[in-house]
């Protein structure tokens, strides 16, 4: 996704489980059984993942590996949700993308059984944006909601170029069309872009006004961007800032965060896997990330996600387009992360020690 150059918590964690399905705990004696055999087949699962986006390896083989670590693996029976910032809409810590979910009409209808299993799991945060796709992904995401649109905190954005106050009016009109919704829970603006922002604030106040979002929110925001935003704002509160947030992107643990708390906005990181940049299992990072996967009981991924939900106020929205994919990721809430694992993973993947420009795709 090229985009052009952007010019130039929280209350406290209140979060609440939701039962999706049976408990099917593994029994302390599973624990021994994931010894170094178990440790080869995460490293080797891994491994296969990335070779096979390489390489071209095979699916099959590709499943009967994610079968092998299947068995000992926790279930996925509780999906963590907590408080949306200052709305107080409890909203599930990991939610849906939908960036490149568009494709062949096979791909797009694994996309939508994908989605759809997903809010099945309690995975009922959906991000979507008029840009991906050209709209499709949002045709996409109506298709997935359909006759659901209750069950899910829906999300679009608009796009820059059309954030004028009348452009933001009449983008969120098509983005509700493509969606077959009379209202978003969430808007976006996209990323900064050259129109004022006050125009665009104002739209989004009006849009709020009528009913077709319930709150406003940017995306791609620093720190002093959302200062701008909010103050823009006449008479509503911003929601939300989605920005960048994976193991080696870790610059809003900085400032970003710690303000957005204070401001009791939501921050919600997106491509929490680097849009499949996961770090080699092979190499030192991913040695770790298979020692803590395999402690846990979880996959390399499902850590991943715990690690990047863990602090208040701060949500995830990995993008899956099997379903598969989809009932793995559920597995990454519902559990935490020892203090010595949070520990072991931050040395692995250390936040920088000063301040960073804000990371964008
Ligand atoms: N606001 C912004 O500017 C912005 C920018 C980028 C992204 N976003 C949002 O954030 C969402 C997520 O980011 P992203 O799409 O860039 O990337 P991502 O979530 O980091 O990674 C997506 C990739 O990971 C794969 N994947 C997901 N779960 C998997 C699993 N359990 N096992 C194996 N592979 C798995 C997906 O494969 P499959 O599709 O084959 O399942 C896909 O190739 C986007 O879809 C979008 O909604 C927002």
């Amino acid at each position: 996704m090229a985009k052009s150059q952007p010019p130039a918590a929280p209350r406290g964690p209140s979060k609440k489980c939701r039962r999706i399905g049976p408990s099917r705990s593994a029994a302390p004696s599973q624990e021994t059984a994931l010894q170094s055999e178990s440790l080869r087949k995460y490293l080797s699962r891994g491994l296969f993942y990335t070779l096979g986006r390489c390489g071209g390896l095979g699916t099959r083989a590709e499943n009967r590996l994610a079968q092998n670590v299947q068995g000992p693996l926790r279930d996925n029976g509780v999906v963590t949700q907590r408080a949306f910032g200052w709305t107080g809409v409890d909203v599930p810590v990991i939610g849906q993308g939908t960036w490149m979910i568009e494709g062949s009409r096979e791909s797009e209808r694994r996309a939508v059984e994908a989605l759809r299993v997903g809010m099945d799991l309690g995975l009922t945060h959906i991000d979507t944006a008029e840009m991906y796709g050209n709209g499709r992904a949002e045709e996409l995401t109506g298709e997935a909601i359909a006759g659901r649109r209750d069950e899910v905190f829906l999300v679009s954005k608009v796009l820059p170029s059309n954030a004028s106050y009348d452009g933001t009016l009449r983008a969120c009109e098509r983005s509700l069309a493509r969606l077959g919704t009379d209202h978003l829970d969430l808007y976006l603006l996209h990323w900064a872009g050259s129109y004022p922002l006050g125009d665009t604030m104002r739209a989004m106040e009006r849009l709020a006004d009528e009913g077709q979002i319930r709150f406003a929110g940017v995306s791609n925001f620093d720190v002093r961007q959302v200062e701008a935003a909010q103050a823009a704002l006449r008479h509503r509160r911003l929601a939300a800032n989605q920005v960048l947030y994976h193991l080696r992107g870790r610059g809003i643990e900085r400032k970003l965060i710690p303000y957005c708390r204070e401001q009791q906005i939501a921050v919600v990181g997106y491509s929490p896997f680097g849009h499949e940049a996961l770090p080699r299992l092979d190499s030192a990072g991913g040695r770790v990330l298979a020692e803590v996967a395999q402690r846990n009981r979880r996959t390399v991924r499902q850590v991943i996600l715990n690690f990047l939900t863990r602090l208040p106020g701060v949500f995830t929205i990995p993008k899956a387009s099997q379903a598969e994919h989809t009932r793995e990721n559920a597995g990454g809430s519902g559990w935490t992360l020892s203090a010595e694992d949070v520990g072991v993973l931050d040395r692995a993947f250390p936040a920088p020690n000063r301040d960073v420009p804000l990371g964008m795709l």
